[in-house]
């Protein structure tokens, strides 16, 4: 019930403006259901990702929208169109896959011309086609070069280029930077989003890397267990997240117990058992006084010092542990109540002196509205 009135409060598309409509959407494999009940519209030119863990079911809802599976019930409309019956050749979607299956005994303009040697264009008009797409791919001079002369980005790259240049509406992307590591991978992605700009088509892209996600996506579907857990913008996914199992999925969160005390000027203030009483007007709909939920907030959220005070918005702990990360470092800090050590991660502005004694005695603090309210349950 809250799923649905925050998707519809946050969601910036309208229905008539959805491009790709997954409506319901179930799919078994036998007696296992991979996905259980999926709804979400995905936008016109929109970056639109599926992130989740491993068999949450985000290879096959893609493989349903390009058509390779069909759904056990529901229905799947791209540009208005019911895909059900629809072969995967004639939907306008193209797919790339991680294993990026490019041909090594073919050169690159034959990899990128391969899906076109059905369509009877002229020489000149395919080879001017192929030409675009080794400019857009920043290969210019590549054309002559074996497949298997390449590195990996530059293959990523050609695969891109060879579903592109088929013209879809929509692109399907199933982890096609899993392969790369970690450097080419983040200027890759940086690379994906201004190719995704430039021809202006939608992109699904599938990925259980939160931080890819959030760097590529104008929205994102969290999936578990194939259910899709909230569809949002990054922004709102990070500082919003619907409920505990969002919250851990995106970044660390630290989680406390609280009661509603009052509900008052747009925001609720909790109280807690471990840091006292917490306002934010960062609540869900229909909160009522009384009702348990947890309160959370992000470790860069919290300031840690060595003096403080006994007033609001602060609490005194203990320094458990400290790491040290070069630009940043991360605390554990104890706090009477809280069963779990709270994370605090603080940008190391001033050079860090070794790492802090431990146990001793610290104060952290938050600002209004620094936490968020999730539901219980
Ligand atoms: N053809 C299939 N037959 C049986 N089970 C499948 C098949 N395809 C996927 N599954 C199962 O469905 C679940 C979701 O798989 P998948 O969509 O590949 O997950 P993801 O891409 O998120 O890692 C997994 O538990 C997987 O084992
Ligand atoms: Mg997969």
């Amino acid at each position: 019930m809250r799923k649905q009135l925050i998707q519809k409060v946050n969601d910036p598309m309208t229905k008539t403006d959805a491009f790709i409509s997954i409506r319901n959407v179930n799919k078994f494999f036998g007696k296992f259901q991979a996905i259980n009940d999926v709804s979400i519209d995905i936008g016109h030119g929109e970056f639109f990702s599926l992130l989740g863990s491993s068999g949450c079911g985000k290879t096959t809802l893609l493989r349903m929208l390009a058509g390779f599976e069909n759904p056990t019930s529901g229905e799947i409309y791209i540009d208005g169109q019911p895909m059900s019956g629809v072969p995967p050749h004639h939907r306008p979607v193209n797919m790339v896959f991680q294993s990026y299956a490019i041909f090594p005994h073919l050169n690159v303009r034959d990899n990128i011309a391969y899906g076109l040697r059905k369509q009877k264009l002229s020489r000149s008009k395919r080879n001017a086609m192929v030409d675009e797409m080794l400019d857009l791919i920043k290969l210019p001079d590549y054309g002559d070069r074996k497949a298997n002369q390449l590195s990996g980005g530059q293959r990523q790259r050609i695969a891109l280029a060879r579903s592109l240049i088929l013209r879809p509406k929509v692109l399907l992307l199933d982890e096609p930077l899993g392969a790369l590591d970690k450097q080419l991978r983040e200027q890759m992605q940086l690379e994906l989003r201004a190719l995704q700009k430039t021809v202006g088509i939608t992109f699904v892209f599938v990925t259980h890397d939160q931080e890819e996600a959030l760097t590529l996506s104008d929205r994102i579907a969290v999936m578990s267990n194939g259910r899709d857990l909230q569809v949002d913008t990054p922004t709102r996914l990070y500082e919003s997240p619907m409920d505990r199992e969002v919250a851990s999925f995106i970044g660390t969160m630290n989680f406390f117990d609280g009661t509603v005390k009052a509900l008052t000027d747009g925001g609720a203030e909790i109280e807690t058992a471990g840091i006292g009483d917490v306002y934010t007007t960062n609540i869900p709909p229909s909160l009522t006084p009384g009702q348990s939920v947890s309160v959370a907030i992000r470790p860069e959220k919290l300031t840690l010092s060595s003096d403080g005070h006994g007033g609001s918005n602060t609490v005194k702990g203990r320094l458990d542990n400290a790491a040290y990360l070069g630009e940043r470092s991360h605390y554990y800090v104890s706090v009477d109540g809280v069963p779990q050590p709270v994370a605090v991660s603080a940008q190391n502005r001033q050079r860090a002196n070794g790492n802090a004694e431990s146990q001793r005695p610290v104060w952290l603090s938050w600002d209004d509205n620094a936490f968020v309210v999730l539901g219980n349950g």
